[in-house]
Order: structure tokens, then C-alpha cells, then sequence
């Protein structure tokens, strides 16, 4: 069945050629986009909706996520506002409470937190294991993942386990962990970082995945600086998420680099960390994703239109680079060209704001401006 989209006042499809239409409509045919133009050249369609002069752009596509979880940081956020610093060492929490999860209620806390972040105009999701890090946990997790979101990434080396020796447990991560995981993964990803895992055991989680055909990405320089984004670099990661602390060298190696460089603003500030340097990174040339890692440790929101204000208001990105960051940046993170675009032949994504145009997301701070949702064509909200 086809949808005509029209009375679009503002259209960002993300398309180089296409560029950012007024006055516009779209057609969407099953789960695919069929025609994007001017309204009043549209085409007939089984459908029609109009949107009356709203700003239309694709879903959000949020490339990082930790979505599979049980429990609840409350009581370390309260600490951490109260001045305590954030540490890795947070996550165990959060590993014993899902160990000790169903896998019903880790299905249930998935699909909530998916269906919360839809009704805010996300429409395609990344998220990871990492919760679990035992062979069965780990392998629990991934498959459970694999029900919901678009993209998968296992992140067994989130942490060493309380009470585990490292270098054993980077033994299993690379041998029968990885084994497990595999059929329902698509990236491996690593947390390079003091406090997780050094250079070395990070780069042999990263060789091992690459050797099982699995895409990389790179959670680096989050709380200081370090060999994470080098790493990933080296090793073609399609991403390196967090880039907090980052030194010069790491900037001129990713902009002269395919990695993406992903900034987390969200988590920056609820870690209380310095917001990343993405206008850095833009004008040395890097491509940058934004993305919300949501996580009940670090930045428990699914809220993209939050990331992307604080993106602009405290990041200095403009409007345009924050938003084509949220969509067209975090579809290059996941290494995919279907979604973050309004483009024939696109995936039907289509994000309808209560504003007239994008700018609205930034020039009024927290008002949820979310007014229309479609999600492979399906009408979601
Ligand atoms: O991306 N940095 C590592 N992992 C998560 C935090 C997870 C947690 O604290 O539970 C992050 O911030």
C-alpha cells in the first residue's frame, strides 16, 4: 500500500542532491520510500496525510545502545550528582541484576525501552550484550537482542568479572564466548579503557572478532585519554564511541580515517564529564555520529532529540550537522546507507516533528516535539 506524505514545510532528506526541500511530499510504498518532490507534483497513493506545513526528516538512528538489562543505578546516580566520580566498575551492578533476570523480564525491559525511544522518533536501534559475561549470559543476551533491535554488538569485554583473572577471561571472550554470540551478532565492540581493558587485550578481542567476520566498534577515550581511538583506526572499527578526551593525534587519525567518531552527550553530562569535542573533530574533518547510550549506568535516557539539543546548544554543532549526525551519521557508524535518509529506495523511516522545521529542536529545549512516527511504513505513533 502506498502513503502520500504532503504539506511537508521543511523535508531534511539527507541526500547530497536532494538537499533540504520546502513545500514537500513523500510517497512511501510497503517498507521503502518511493518518491520524495514537490507537493505539488506528487503522485497518487492509496493514502494521503497531511502534515500541514510540520518539518518531516528520517528516524533517528541511535548506534549505541545497552539495551539488555535488568535493575536499577539509582542510588550510584544520586552519589555521582552528590560528587562521586563515575567508574567502570559500576557496571557489575547491573550484571548481577541481569544474571538474576528472565528471560521474559530482560525481553520486557527491552521492548519498553525500544518502544519508548520509537515514540521519540527513533526508528532504527543499535544494542549490546555486555551485561552478562558469562558464556551463557553473554549468548542469552545476543539472542534476546537479536528479537528486537536492527543491530546487534557483543560486548562481552565490557568488563572483567569481579573476581576473574583478565587475561583468562579475554581467553573466553575470543574463544568460546565469541563462538556462542556469533549467530545473532552483526559488530564486537570492546571497552578500552583503564579500569576495563587495556591496549593489548583490547586488540586481541577486536583481531578475534574480525576473524569470525564480525564488524568492530570501539568504546574509547571516555574517561581520559588513551589508545582506544588509535585502535580503532588501526583496525578499520566502523566506530569509536565516547571521544571525550581525545588528543590531536587522535583527531587527525579519524578524520583521516572511515571510523566514525560518536559522541554520547547524554552520557558526558551524566557522568559529568567535559562534553566531547565534536566541533573539534567537524572541523578537522572526522565524520561524527551522535548517538544516546542508553544505559541505566552512564546516561539512562532513549531521548535522541535530547542528545541533538544538547549537541547544538553546548557542542556548538549547527542544527544541520547535529541532526544529519542522528540520522545519516549514526547509519554510517552501523555502516548502513537504507536508513537515516529520505531518499527513493530508502527505508520508510520518517520522523514528523510538531514544528515547523528541525530548528525547533534545539530553540526550545526539552519540549517533546515528536508528532508523527513511521517505522519500515508502518505507522508507529
Ligand atoms: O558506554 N563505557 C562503558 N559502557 C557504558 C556504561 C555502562 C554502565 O555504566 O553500565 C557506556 O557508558
Amino acid at each position: 500500500m502506498a502513503i502520500l506524505i504532503t504539506g511537508i514545510g521543511e523535508l531534511t532528506t539527507n541526500d547530497p542532491e536532494l538537499g533540504k526541500l520546502r513545500n514537500a511530499a513523500l510517497v512511501l510504498d510497503g517498507d521503502t520510500v518511493a518518491w520524495v518532490g514537490p507537493a505539488a507534483q506528487a503522485p497518487d497513493a492509496d493514502e494521503r496525510v497531511d502534515v500541514e506545513g510540520r518539518a518531516v526528516l528520517p528516524g533517528w538512528v541511535d548506534s549505541h545502545t545497552h539495551l539488555v538489562f535488568a535493575g536499577d543505578r539509582t542510588a550510584e546516580f544520586e552519589a555521582r550528582m552528590a560528587g562521586q566520580a563515575y567508574a567502570a566498575g559500576g557496571i557489575a551492578v547491573t550484571v548481577e541484576a541481569t544474571r538474576a533476570a528472565s528471560d521474559d523480564q530482560l525481553l520486557a525491559n527491552l521492548c519498553r525501552h525500544v518502544e519508548e525511544a520509537t515514540a521519540q522518533g527513533t526508528t532504527c536501534l543499535e544494542t549490546k550484550t555486555g551485561y552478562g559475561l558469562t558464556v551463557a549470559d553473554e549468548a542469552r543476551s545476543a539472542r534476546i537482542a537479536a528479537t528486537v533491535a536492527d543491530e546487534v554488538t557483543f560486548l562481552g569485554a565490557h568488563l572483567v568479572p569481579p573476581g576473574a583473572d583478565a587475561e583468562s577471561y579475554v581467553d573466553l571472550v575470543c574463544g568460546k564466548m565469541l563462538d556462542a554470540v556469533a549467530p545473532h551478532v552483526r559488530w564486537a565492540d570492546v571497552f578500552c579503557e583503564t579500569g576495563a581493558f587495556d591496549e593489548a587485550q583490547s586488540a586481541r578481542v577486536l583481531k578475534a572478532a574480525a576473524q569470525r567476520g564480525l564488524g568492530l566498534r570501539v568504546h574509547g577515550n571516555q574517561l581520559g585519554e588513551g589508545p582506544g581511538v588509535q585502535l580503532a583506526v588501526e583496525l578499520d572499527a566502523a566506530s569509536v564511541d565516547h571521544c571525550t578526551y581525545l588528543s590531536d593525534a587522535d583527531v587527525e587519525a579519524l578524520a583521516s580515517s572511515s571510523t566514525v567518531a560518536t559522541v554520547l552527550p547524554a552520557c558526558d553530562l551524566s557522568t559529568r564529564h567535559p562534553l566531547a569535542p565534536a566541533r573539534r573533530l567537524l572541523d578537522a574533518g572526522a565524520t561524527v555520529a551522535v548517538a544516546s547510550n542508553a544505559n541505566p549506568g552512564s546516561s539512562y535516557t532513549t531521548s535522541m532529540a535530547f542528545c541533538v539539543t544538547t549537541a547544538v546548544l553546548q557542542m556548538r554543532m549547527t542544527i544541520d550537522e547535529a541532526v544529519w549526525s542522528a540520522t545519516a551519521g549514526g547509519a554510517q557508524a552501523l555502516r548502513r546507507g537504507d536508513v537515516g535518509y529520505l531518499r527513493p529506495g530508502a527505508r520508510a523511516d520518517v520522523h514528523v516533528l510538531a514544528a515547523p522545521s528541525t530548528t525547533h529542536l534545539a530553540y526550545r529545549p526539552g519540549v517533546p516535539l515528536t508528532h508523527a512516527v513511521w517505522r519500515k511504513g508502518v505507522r508507529m505513533r
